[in-house]
């Protein structure tokens, strides 16, 4: 029995639905602890393809509890969206819950987002465009309003006529866009509130009284390590924490709570937006990786660059997150290649630096000194264990693990359940080194 928290080891998208929905099933608790709907976690099962922004990819089980704790930010428009298209898909929300803490994305946070990256130009962030940096802006500049505003039907009109009021002139003054109407803003939201007021609570309290009785919490990240917005590669970062410490502040629990932390990264790196990509490939194998991989955004359907492996944020990841073990993803996607690059250091002005740079210039300089591997052009798709995996995809596996100093838990080779290799379960086997100790 563990509590554990998931985290993407990467810029996102590292397969982080399908690790927690395939780990949910020994969970209690599903907590998505910061992010929004700027997030967006794949889960297929029997054939059929969930894709979530803000419900735990544990909603799958019907005995699951899910909760998005205060660290998130709400747009209850999509939210509500989301919720009619998995019950239109048979699945109950009736264990769904949702923090009175959460912020809550409003019209204004969502047009601000788009005019602002338009205003930044060639400075722009790459950003989904959802909300969320000026939701999570209001959060910090005291101005925002939670879920508990919204379920204050009378309270809420009054904060939405102060609020609009200035956002009208950030708005109409600096972005000439036409203002919003606080009544029809309050109007839409009067009915969002009715919608999802069964499902507000306490979150910081449900989540301890499960801690106190001893049920198997599963915190799921959204977003990725290098999008962090004090870790990550900063400015072209989230604005959350979806490192593992980030769980402890969202999801408002201790961190003597937390008994394990999984990294999920994919075999190769991929990157959606703008921002440095040392190991970004822009020739035919950068192709053939988006191709094969699929790596198309789940939120906003732009194509995600994709590059080798790296050891540099890899062993970053491992740091900043305490990480006890891997999910490697998308092995599968590798398997035609003849050889496989794998960036274990960066060479900056020509020094050799092991370690991700904090300044941003620096990082932009930054070009990757590679080890080569050799490929093994074998399908693997139908591996279902350690022993049926060609030997050079056994030997790239190792390698990782040995460049991070980890061990790997899980090897996902597929987009579904089946398609994986569970090493060691991280919720219920003991805490040891796994690959690595071979
Ligand atoms: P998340 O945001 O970290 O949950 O990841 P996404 O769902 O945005 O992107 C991962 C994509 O890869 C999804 O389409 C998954 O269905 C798919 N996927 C996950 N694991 C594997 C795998 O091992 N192999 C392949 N080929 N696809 C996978
Ligand atoms: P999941 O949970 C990949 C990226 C955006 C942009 C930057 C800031 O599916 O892994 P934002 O809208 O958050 O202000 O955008 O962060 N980004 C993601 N990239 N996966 C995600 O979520 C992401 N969520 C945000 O592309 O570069
Ligand atoms: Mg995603």
């Amino acid at each position: 029995m563990a509590n554990v928290i998931v985290i993407g080891a990467q810029w996102g998208d590292e397969g982080k639905g399908k690790i927690t929905d395939l780990l949910s099933r020994s969970a209690d608790v599903v907590v998505r602890y910061q992010g929004g709907v700027n997030a967006g976690h794949t889960v297929v099962v029997n054939g059929q393809t969930f894709k979530l922004h803000l419900i735990p990819s544990g909603i799958l089980y019907p005995d699951t509890e899910c909760i998005v704790a205060s660290g998130t930010v709400i747009d209850p428009k999509v939210l509500i969206e989301e919720l009619d298209q998995v019950e239109a898909l048979g699945v109950s929300t009736q264990n769904f819950k949702i923090s009175q803490a959460a912020h809550v994305t409003m019209p204004y946070h969502r047009l601000i987002d788009q005019a602002s990256e338009e205003r930044r130009g060639s400075r722009k962030i790459g950003t989904t465009g959802r909300g969320i940096g000026p939701t999570y802006a209001d959060k910090s500049e005291r101005t925002g309003i939670r879920m508990v505003d919204l379920m204050d039907l009378e309270g809420l009109r009054a904060q939405l006529e102060w609020t609009i009021q200035y956002k009208n002139v950030v708005l109409e003054k600096l972005y000439n866009l036409p203002p919003l109407d606080p009544e029809a803003v309050y109007q839409e939201y009067l009915g969002y509130a009715e919608r999802l007021r069964p499902h507000v609570v306490d979150a910081s309290l449900r989540i301890y009284e499960a801690t106190q009785r001893r049920a198997n919490i599963l915190f799921e990240g959204a977003q990725g390590t290098l999008l962090d917005l004090d870790h990550g590669t900063y400015p072209y970062v989230t604005s959350s924490n979806p490192i593992a410490g980030g769980a402890c502040v969202g999801a408002g629990v201790g961190p003597t709570m937390v008994d394990r932390v999984i990294g999920v990264a994919k075999a190769y790196t991929t990157r959606v937006g703008e921002g440095p990509f040392p190991t970004e490939l822009v020739d035919g194998i950068g192709e053939h990786l988006g191709d094969r991989g699929a790596e198309f955004g789940t939120t906003t359907g732009r194509k995600r660059r994709c590059g080798w492996f790296d050891g540099v944020i890899g062993r970053y990841a491992v740091r900043v997150n305490g990480l006890d073990c891997l999910a490697i993803t998308k092995l599968d996607v590798l398997d035609e290649l003849a050889e496989i690059k794998v960036c274990v250091a960066y060479d900056v002005n020509g020094n050799r630096c092991e370690h991700l740079p904090t300044d941003p210039r620096q990082f932009a300089l930054c070009q990757p000194i590679y080890e080569t591997l050799p490929g093994w052009k074998t399908p693997t798709s139908e591996c279902r264990a350690l022993e049926d995996l060609p030997q050079a995809a056994l030997d790239y596996l190792k390698y990782l693990a040995e460049l991070m100093s980890v061990p790997i838990a899980i090897v996902s080779l597929g987009a579904s359940r089946d398609q994986t290799i569970i090493i060691e379960d991280p919720i219920h086997g003991p805490k040891r080194a796994l690959l690595d100790s071979e």
